[in-house]
């Protein structure tokens, strides 16, 4: 049977310098059995895909402004990002969701222009802690997942990765059971066969590190890992990498 890629993603947030982050490229393993991407800060964004040329890694960005250009200060296009090669786009993150108040309906249409641009994203999801203290873990998924891809083609799908990421396992150490999550990653996959007729991979992120990564990979419904603070170290995702190329699934 062939496997199917382990996809790591690191997400930098507002980390590095051009320096910081050519030093972290230099020093990087080449992945042979996993799919690697950084999720870069603007700056950052055509150098580092200058210095990936002809290497294993795609470098894309952690959001967009949904209009095609305008008088919006202060934001970036879809057709910015791809000007300066980004290969994919990060849509709905917690961070964007609860630190910018970025509505369901702005989420959308971001998913609708990269959509109708033919761009990946990754549609970021997750119940905050009170949500699932309330019990409400599932419908808020659901909500957060139609209100973003219901008018989704099967086909357009394809260019769709989700997140998962509790935003209370996010940069608190507090880690998700593994097998908690294997379980979550499965609703939204019914959730998504149900209401979509298809459903993309799941990659789960909060708190993941080099310790816990594997306990998280193995599962079945987990495709990959979004990283956040683990992966401003070279050495932690050079270990990840080791870890995910050796992972037995
Ligand atoms: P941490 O890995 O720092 O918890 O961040 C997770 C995250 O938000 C990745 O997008």
């Amino acid at each position: 049977m062939i496997r199917m890629k382990k996809i790591l993603v690191a997400n930098w947030k507002m980390h590095k310098t051009r320096r910081e982050a050519l030093s972290f490229l230099a020093a990087l393993q080449e992945p042979e059995r996993l799919s690697l991407k950084i999720a870069a800060p603007y700056t950052l964004i055509a150098e580092l895909v200058d210095a990936c040329h002809g290497r294993e890694v795609e470098i894309g960005a952690q959001n967009m402004h949904e209009a095609a250009s305008g008088a919006y200060t202060g934001e970036i296009s879809l057709g910015m990002l791809r000007d300066v090669g980004a290969k994919f786009v990060l849509i709905g993150h917690s961070e964007r969701r609860h630190l910018f108040k970025e509505s369901e309906e702005e989420i959308q249409a971001k998913v609708e222009r990269a959509v109708v641009e033919g761009f990946p994203l990754i549609l970021c999801v997750g119940e905050t802690e009170e949500e699932k203290t309330q019990g409400e873990t599932e419908e808020v998924l659901k909500r957060q997942l139609l209100s973003a891809l219901e008018e989704l083609s099967v086909e357009q799908l394809e260019k769709v990765l989700i997140a998962y990421e509790p935003v209370w396992a996010i940069g608190t150490g507090k880690n998700a059971i593994p097998s908690d999550v294997n379980n979550t990653h499965r609703s939204i996959r019914d959730i998504l066969f149900q209401s979509l007729g298809a459903a993309p991979p799941i990659l789960y992120g909060g708190s993941v590190s080099v310790e816990n990564i594997s306990d998280f990979l193995r599962f079945e419904h987990i495709a990959g890992a979004l990283v956040g603070g683990a992966s401003l170290e070279v050495s932690n995702v050079n270990q990840m990498i080791q870890k995910i190329e050796f992972l037995e699934v």
